[in-house]
């Protein structure tokens, strides 16, 4: 039982590193903290990556017929709304000269809970004055076109629900809540207006309801959303440079269940070498072909 519930708690915990393919993933899913995949793993340019410019008849077969469908969403899909991505473009995103993954971290909450809050706070105004765009838009038409539609992101936006999607799976959090260090009690912080400093309940610091590097993924999320993964027929994975763990994870878990995966970004991803389709292009542009019968 306890040995159950370290492994549960060791799937939860964010992180990459290790070789590629389906079941060393899932090997390194168990056993990594937060860490990322090595750039010295990123598929090599001679690699076979099938890659098409139009919707293959195959996958709109695919799209018409299936009755269990999983997205899996990153920053990407954010990126034509405005909100930038975390990698991508040969770039990093630096904070006050301090890498992204450096001040979103456990760490840094300990030493330095202004300066998180700070670099969130700073994300938050930048969402404030941004819409959800077409990518948004259409996987939120999505969810009425199949029986089972679960939609997983890495995002903590809130673009999805902004376009009208339900039941969105947050692996990484929210930054409009904040949480409790102490009690755990959540708060929803309202666009425009002053977030607390202190739980109302037990009086102590709120930080950022978002999960950091070296942090567990938020209780139940992750196997909710690998159960769907495992039985999936169609999985997208959209905008994601696929480097983070576990949630790089569930595209692996639903191609070793069978399922047909697509990816769509406008760069080759470690995940492209495992996807039946790279469709290479903006989520915007591409998804609402993809819908489009
Ligand atoms: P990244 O910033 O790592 O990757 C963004 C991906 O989006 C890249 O592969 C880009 O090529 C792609 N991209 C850019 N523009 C796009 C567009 N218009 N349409 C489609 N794709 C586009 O973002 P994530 O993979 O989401 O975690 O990063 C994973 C996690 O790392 C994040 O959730 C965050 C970060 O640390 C936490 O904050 C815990």
């Amino acid at each position: 039982m306890v040995l159950g519930h370290q492994k549960a708690a060791r799937l939860r915990r964010i992180g990459g590193g290790g070789a590629r393919g389906p079941s060393k993933s899932l090997d390194r899913r168990q056993t990594a903290s937060l860490t990322l995949l090595s750039r010295a793993l990123l598929p090599s340019k001679k690699m076979q990556v099938m890659q098409t410019d139009l919707i293959s008849a195959e996958l709109r077969n695919r799209f018409e017929h299936a009755r269990r469908v999983l997205v899996l969403t990153g920053a990407g899909v954010s990126a034509e709304s405005g909100v930038p991505t975390f990698r991508g473009g040969g770039n990093t995103a630096v904070w006050k000269g301090m890498p992204f993954d450096v001040i979103s971290s456990a760490r840094m909450v300990e030493r330095d809970l202004p300066a998180v809050w700070e670099w969130f706070d700073y994300r938050r105004s930048l969402l404030q004055s941004l819409q959800p765009n077409p990518a948004h838009y259409e996987l939120a038409r999505w969810a009425d076109l199949f029986s089972e539609f679960t939609l997983v992101t890495q995002n903590v936006d809130g673009l999805h629900q902004a376009a009208g999607s339900r039941e969105v799976i947050e692996l990484h959090g929210s930054v409009w809540r904040a949480r409790c260090v102490g009690c755990r009690t959540s708060y929803e912080i309202v666009p425009h207006e002053r977030r607390l400093d202190n739980c109302h309940g037990c009086g102590a610091w709120l930080r950022p309801d978002v999960v950091l590097f070296g942090e567990m993924l938020p209780p139940g999320a992750f196997e909710v959303a690998a159960e769907a993964a495992a039985s999936c027929q169609l999985c997208f994975v959209v905008g994601t440079s696929a480097l983070v763990y576990p949630a790089a994870s569930i595209p692996e878990i639903a191609k070793a269940a069978g399922a047909y995966i697509c990816e769509v970004n406008p760069e080759r991803t470690p995940l492209s070498a495992i996807c039946d389709e790279v469709l290479t292009g903006k989520a915007g542009e591409v998804l609402p072909l993809i819908g489009k019968s």
